[in-house]
């Protein structure tokens, strides 16, 4: 079957998957003081997840990325991306982590065919990491990633810069991508959750900065990846430069998404609570039940974001740790 297509002509092939509200890190904009965890009975087990992207990739689902909370402490988070790799029509299954578990799974996820890892970093700072994170972690994520470059999965690195607290990290950070084959992205804060307390530095002044260290850079034309990051090139490095500009470039136009969160709520937009809620029918109902909610969610899904407008029109209230980003 070819992709689905929403209203607004977009063909929506991804499916951001979120199989934890938990995570070990308390990051600032995210979770800084820890939110109530939902009961275990509350989230969807392994085989719900797997049955739902089973169904998804049915209609037309074809990429597949695990997420969090941190999927990494979810137990049996290897087993899930097993199955998820063994449905047929899916065509890549990808994992984004804080990194500071990933060491001791790398191995693992080699051997699973994992097709890609992007692993949050904001600082190279170990002060400013714990700072950030809420946790002396930033040893244990550097490692995580170095395992990861061992067994050549391709890797991003994800940072969000934040005014006042590492506004000029990016230049360690996109030294990264010099000799190694990492690619960075920077990504701007949105205004979700705890996120709304803090200013976005913009996409736009670190690519400014960025040809003003490096002269003049090539954009790189082709797409690294499922998402909306645009890309440039610095002459003499491996790895290129991504920029999510959530904010101050709107991409919502080319948006290829759903999202289904831990507790099986399908979410058409990250921006809106609005949401349709699968798990009755992965738990009690037929299989074109749940491929007919999916198809609802992509009919749902709005013309864009409002995070550049009036905040009140944001309607999301959950954190990033609980919708999966
Ligand atoms: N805006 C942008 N990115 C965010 N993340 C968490 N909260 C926000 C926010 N408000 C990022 C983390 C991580 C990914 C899971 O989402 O830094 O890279
Ligand atoms: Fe955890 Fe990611 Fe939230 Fe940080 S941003 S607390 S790593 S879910």
């Amino acid at each position: 079957m070819t992709n689905r297509t929403d209203p607004y002509g977009r063909s929506i092939d991804y499916m951001r998957v979120s199989i934890i509200d938990r995570c070990n890190l308390r990051c600032r904009y995210c979770i800084p003081e820890g939110i109530e965890w939902l009961p275990p009975n509350e989230i969807l087990t392994l085989e719900e997840i797997a049955g739902i992207c089973r169904q998804a990739a049915a209609i037309g689902i074809r990429k597949i990325k695990i997420t969090g909370g941190e999927p990494l402490i979810r137990k049996g988070c290897m087993d899930l991306i097993h199955m998820i790799k063994s449905i047929p029509d899916i065509e890549q299954v990808t994992l984004t982590t804080n990194g500071t578990l990933l060491a001791s799974y790398a191995k693992r996820l080699h051997q699973e065919g994992l097709d890609a890892v992007n692993v949050s970093l904001d600082t190279l700072n170990r002060e400013k990491y714990a700072k950030i994170t809420g946790y002396d972690g930033l040893a244990d994520a550097l490692s995580g990633i170095s395992e990861i470059e061992k067994y050549k999965i391709p890797l991003k690195i994800n940072s969000v810069l934040q005014r006042g607290v590492n506004d000029e990290d990016w230049q360690e950070l996109a030294q990264m991508a010099k000799d190694r084959n990492i690619n960075v992205r920077f990504i701007e804060m949105m205004p979700i959750g705890h996120g709304k307390q803090f200013e976005s530095i913009s996409n736009e002044d670190i690519l400014a900065k960025i040809q003003a260290r490096y002269g003049p850079v090539e954009k790189v034309q082709k797409s690294l990846g499922n998402g909306p990051a645009s890309y440039i090139h610095i002459p003499g490095f491996r790895g290129d430069i991504g920029f999510i500009s959530a904010i101050h470039g709107k991409f919502c136009h080319a948006c290829n998404r759903i999202r289904l969160t831990a507790t099986g709520q399908l979410k058409p937009c990250l921006c809106y609570e609005d949401h349709i809620s699968l798990k009755e029918a992965i738990r009690g109902g037929s299989p074109e039940e749940v491929q007919r909610l999916l198809l609802a969610a992509i009919d749902q899904k709005p013309a864009g974001h409002c995070f550049n407008q009036n905040q009140e029109m944001i309607t999301e209230k959950q954190e990033m740790a609980q919708i999966g980003g």
